[in-house]
């Protein structure tokens, strides 16, 4: 949820600080803070609101002179405890530890009661102000710094992570993880690096370990030479932990001219979708689908039923795999919000296949919902666009899709990513287990191979198409609601659409299954409303049509999303953005594909409505990238 950075080495640490903390911005923060030694004290700056505040402080401070190898860490704060204040801000400082911290200390109450109890007056309203009061207490009892941390941390319920500095041991950096994510690293010119998210040490090093869950690490010099040391937090006996090479490129992780980092990732979708086939495919077989040998592969193929949990975008991919495997598959399919699954009592047989979806593969909702089933002993798959992260490496296995980083908070390629994986495996199960003929798996597996470079000239080249989209928006974007609508495959990216919306143009929209409208919200219905009708030629397309005239002839505003040539549904329309659609192609088997189609059609029209707007499109208000609170 938030961001931490922490540094020691010979680079200038705020320097390293501010730099990693802006490649962390994306996850969505409501202020932000840095601590750094200055003559063998630590300068706390710390504002609220967005990081440029914080890196003017240091700016008037003149920071650029603070070269030492004392080290410091920063922070960008998603308040969960208290105001979004300066006050209230990490790092906070205590004694002589400042300590960073992100998730929930869940027994904070009882926590403090403790400490106001001995005499101690917390300065924020947090929770993770708390922490350093724990550790001075171990100190106290005459634990070592490192020592005090780990006892402290085995007293705090809740999933977090903590970095703590201390100006009585300067140049060590001391992390502890038992939840929110945390990589470290050693800087290749000497030192250490402690981040919540690899993107923000990817300028520095591709050279990564994930902390594991119940890790305590030390980034300290050792005879003079940077070293970093795992211990297991329960007992304190030492631990070995390998590193993983990451292979994004910092020139991924950059805007690349682009306006904002959402349109980059719409336009990279095509790529996305290259490199996610590539990595799912064994390209040197022929068949149709021909999955990579791996785990997740197995656990699929032995699987009788499917339950798969996710949130927000990721669970609109799953609603659309269930439509893809049970057709072609025919394997039943639950799909279920991971928040609501967690908290019953769901009956599943024992060949259930538990699938989580997250591309950040951090989502609280979902990794509870994936460790409560791994510990009832129900297979788990996690199907995950970061390598290394929470759920990649706590389901029994792990699929991923290779979107690379996205930057945006609105998911957009990942999420798309995540539906040609659902696909391709619906298709893949359908030719294994003979549901699907090898005629019809053959034609579609033609069409998904296509799929990415079709796609990229429609971005890239069909400059008439964006500014269609471009026009639409401009005499839509100051309407009081949206409905999106569809049926069929068309209903998931009808949520999609109106989520994308909701978050980064802040319009109230609402995706319904296009037949459901009758059924209470077309009472909302009148001359202010535009209605967003999905409706490509599939077998769904007359149903929605109908279902079209009955909100046009109470007075919405018609957007129609059809194929190009479909006049009777352009006419309709108040406003068209034509799908262009391969020719040759048998409808029945190209309707399964027109999602991929649409969805680069409802971005689009949400990024130009929020770019209207005057919105924060990449860190829209109130959002984070990557929710690990539940
Ligand atoms: C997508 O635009 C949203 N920001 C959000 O709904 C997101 O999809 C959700 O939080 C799940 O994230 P995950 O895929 O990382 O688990
Ligand atoms: N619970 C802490 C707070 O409210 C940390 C929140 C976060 O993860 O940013 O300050």
């Amino acid at each position: 949820m938030c961001g931490i950075m922490g540094y020691a080495g010979n680079r200038s640490v705020p320097r390293v600080l501010l730099s990693g903390l802006k490649r962390l911005e994306y996850r969505g923060y409501d202020s932000a803070g840095v601590a750094y030694f200055v003559d063998g004290r630590l300068e706390i700056q710390k504002a609220e609101g967005k990081l440029c505040n914080v890196e003017k402080l240091l700016h008037d401070k003149g920071f650029d002179h603070v070269q030492n190898e004392n080290g410091g860490i920063g922070h960008t704060r998603w308040a969960t405890h208290g105001r979004p204040t300066t006050q209230n801000a990490h790092p906070h400082k205590t004694g002589p530890i400042a300590l960073v911290h992100n998730g929930i200390i869940e027994n904070y109450q009882d926590i403090k009661c403790e400490l106001l109890e001995k005499g101690h007056r917390p300065l924020s309203e947090t929770d993770s102000e708390l922490f350093g009061y724990l550790v001075l207490e171990e100190q106290k009892k005459g634990h070592s710094f490192v020592e005090a941390v780990r006892q402290s941390f085995l007293k705090v319920e809740g999933s977090c992570s903590v970095v703590l500095i201390s100006e009585e041991e300067p140049g060590m950096i001391v992390g502890i993880r038992n939840g929110s994510p945390l990589v470290v690293a050693l800087d290749p010119q000497g030192g250490v690096f402690f981040a919540s998210d690899a993107q923000a040490i990817i300028e520095y090093t591709n050279e990564v370990a994930f902390v594991e869950m119940g890790d305590l690490v030390v980034g300290h010099q050792v005879d003079g030479r940077y070293q970093l040391d795992f211990y297991d937090s329960l007992t304190g006996t030492k631990l070995d932990r390998t590193t993983t090479k990451l292979n994004w490129s910092v020139e991924s992780l950059d805007k690349q001219g682009y306006p904002h980092y959402m349109l980059k990732e719409i336009f990279e979708q095509p790529q996305s979708w290259i490199d996610t086939l590539n990595l799912l495919l064994d390209r040197a077989k022929q068949d149709p689908f021909p999955l990579a040998a791996q785990p997740s592969v197995e656990l699929l193929r032995r699987a009788k039923q499917l339950q798969i949990i996710a949130c927000g975008t990721s669970w609109h991919a799953a609603l659309l795999g269930k439509y893809w495997i049970e057709r072609w598959a025919k394997i039943t399919v639950q799909v279920e919000l991971a928040s609501e699954f967690r908290y019953r009592d769901p009956v599943l047989s024992p060949d259930t296949l538990v699938i989580g979806i997250s591309q950040s593969g951090e989502t609280a909702d979902t990794l509870g919902a994936i460790r409560e089933m791994r510990s009832r002993g129900i297979p788990t798959l996690g199907i995950c666009n970061v390598r290394g992260s929470s759920m990649a490496r706590e389901a029994d296995a792990a699929l991923f899709t290779a979107a690379g980083p996205e930057v945006g908070v609105a998911a957009t390629k990942t999420f798309t990513s995540q539906l040609l994986s659902l696909l391709v495996l619906a298709g893949a199960l359908g030719c294994e287990r003979k549901t699907l003929s090898l005629e019809s798996g053959r034609e579609l597996f033609d069409e998904v191979l296509r799929l990415p470079h079709f796609m990229d000239g429609y971005l890239h080249r069909s400059s008439q198409w964006l500014a269609q989209i471009d026009h639409v928006s401009k005499q839509v974007y100051r309407r009081k609601g949206f409905f999106f609508m569809g049926r069929g495959y068309s209903f998931p990216i009808a949520l999609e659409g109106a989520l994308k919306l909701k978050e980064i143009a802040y319009i109230n929209a609402e995706g319904y299954a296009a037949g459901e409208l009758k059924h209470g919200p077309i009472a909302m219905i009148d001359d202010e409303m535009v209605v967003v009708v999905l409706a490509p030629r599939d077998r769904w397309r007359e149903k929605t049509i109908s279902n079209l005239q009955e909100v046009k002839s109470r007075g919405a505003c018609i957007i129609g999303i059809g194929n190009s040539d479909d006049q009777a549904f352009e006419e309709m329309s108040d406003f068209w953005i034509p799908l262009n659609v391969p020719k040759q192609i048998r409808p029945e088997l190209f309707e399964a594909l027109y999602p991929f189609l649409l969805v680069p059609a409802v971005q689009l029209l949400s990024y130009q409505v929020a770019v209207l707007r005057g919105t924060d499109v990449d860190q829209p208000r109130n959002l984070a990238k990557s929710v690990t609170v539940e």
